[in-house]
């Protein structure tokens, strides 16, 4: 059983102060206020997930990862490439981190993925297999991983992708080497690993009614007559800006009244960059539309978002010129996006005050004499072209070097400058800069005055 949200706020201000993590201070009201996504989920029966990146669970990263959600998807760490990148020789740290990760938080973990076209290692692609061996290294694969986290994964993403967009199947190693049974096989011999395990088929572009998600309609529907073990399907929701299908609920409906569960397991909605107050306040809309058709339908059990923050997100690597894709921005600010899905959670409309840029001061890492600071500098309602962030040290300290601003200190009072690059603050959007200082005694906080 979880703590309260208070008490893991305290546990989390406690170990802060005892073992040196990050300490912040910011002009403005914080907003822990805001009630997590992850109880505003349990209130509405739905799970709230995000993807992680293992090595990144921690600071900022893993107290949000922790404290918003409710599930986790490892965004690469158990796909096929991820665990035996040579053939017998197995990696399962990164794994194992984020399923030890989640359970010490509460949170459900999705296993992502089985079978799937992409991401498989080289020594299995570039392999000449008969019918026979494929099947065995399947069947191998899903016994070992599935059996490795057994008892400790809600569901898995057991087949991953196997459309076209016009609803034929897609041609891959599985397909053209073991024919579309290939599917029936992975789920059964994945439920003789985990018999509690909720099994899932996994697909992109197949969130509205449409020729590809009839196509997974008719796959599921034939193999629950036939008695394959078959528990949902994920429709992943790798969107664009202003797109949302207007068939999606009416698409996981039609899923539920099969008799099988729903997941929105791969949300990102992605912009053409870069960002602005416009667009950031359609894809307010957009994460809200799509929560609202999940929270409509009571199968429809998790949502799970890409990545929580813009800095972990695929989108920009993967599509040149567009990004800002997720509820956070680079620096965990919560965008507008995070408020549509807090929103149509139930969640009051606690958006941080508007008519205002802010800045948050943090001391990254403290050592005997010195400090690094961080400073973001965040706007709602209002937005910048250049800025000055001003503050007065308490304790004696002085800033040695900074990077991503000039700074200037003159007795206790520092004064910072946007760098050339970096003096515009969209409304929505923030900017950062850091510094290296000195302090002995004691480094209390200061207040940063933004102007
Ligand atoms: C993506 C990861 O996020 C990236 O880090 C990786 O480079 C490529 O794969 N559909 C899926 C996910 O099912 O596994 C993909 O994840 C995104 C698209």
């Amino acid at each position: 059983m979880r703590s309260s949200p208070r008490s893991r706020l305290s546990a989390l201000l406690a170990g802060a102060v005892t073992v040196g993590a990050l300490l912040t201070a910011t002009a403005t009201p914080a907003q822990a206020a805001d009630t997590p996504l992850r109880d505003l989920g349990t209130a509405k029966g739905k799970v709230i997930g995000t993807a992680v990146t293992g090595s990144k669970l921690t600071g900022t990263y893993g107290d949000l990862a922790g404290a918003q959600f409710s599930s986790l998807t490892p965004g690469n760490a158990m796909k096929w490439g991820s665990v035996e990148p040579t053939q017998g020789t197995f990696n399962w740290a990164e794994a194992d981190q984020i399923v030890n990760f989640a359970e010490a938080h509460g949170q459900q973990v999705r296993g992502h993925t089985l079978v799937w076209h992409s991401q498989n290692p080289s020594w299995l692609t570039n392999g000449t297999w008969t019918p026979a061996q494929l099947t065995t290294l399947l069947q191998n694969h899903i016994n070992t991983e599935v059996g490795r986290y057994k008892g400790r994964i809600a569901a898995w993403d057991v087949v991953n992708e196997p459309f076209n967009e016009d609803g034929t199947y897609r041609s891959t190693l599985w397909y053209n080497g073991l024919g579309v049974d290939y599917i029936a096989n992975a789920l059964t011999w994945a439920r003789a690993a985990d018999p509690n395990a909720k099994l899932y088929i996994n697909d992109y572009n197949v969130e509205g009614v449409n020729a590809k998600s009839n196509a997974l309609y008719n796959l599921v529907s034939s193999l629950k007559q036939r008695g394959v073990p078959i528990d949902g399907v994920g429709l992943q929701a790798h969107l664009i800006l202003g797109q949302v299908p207007a068939t999606f609920q009416q698409n996981i409906q039609r899923f539920a009244d099969l008799g099988l569960d729903v997941a929105i397991t791969e949300l990102d909605i992605r912009m053409n960059l870069p960002s602005d107050a416009t667009k950031l306040a359609q894809q307010k809309a957009d994460y809200k539309a799509v929560t609202a058709a999940c929270v409509a339908v009571a199968r429809c059990v998790n949502l799970t978002v890409w990545g929580f923050t813009d800095s972990d997100s695929w989108v920009e690597s993967t599509f040149p010129g567009q990004g800002a894709a997720t509820p956070y921005d680079a620096n965990y600010q919560p965008k507008p996006a995070y408020y549509g899905i807090s929103e149509a959670l139930g969640g009051g409309t606690t958006t941080p005050p508007t008519g205002a840029c802010k800045a948050t001061y943090s001391v990254t890492s403290q050592w005997n004499t010195g400090f690094t600071g961080n400073v973001v500098i965040s706007c709602s309602g209002a937005a910048l072209s250049s800025w000055r962030a001003t503050w007065t040290f308490g304790a004696g300290q002085t800033v040695t070097q900074a990077w991503n601003a000039t700074c200037t200190q003159s007795g206790a009072a520092v004064s910072c400058a946007n760098a050339t690059y970096n003096g515009t603050v969209p409304d929505g959007g923030s900017v950062s800069f850091g510094f290296n200082g000195a302090w002995s005694g004691s480094n209390p906080l200061p207040t940063v005055t933004v102007s």
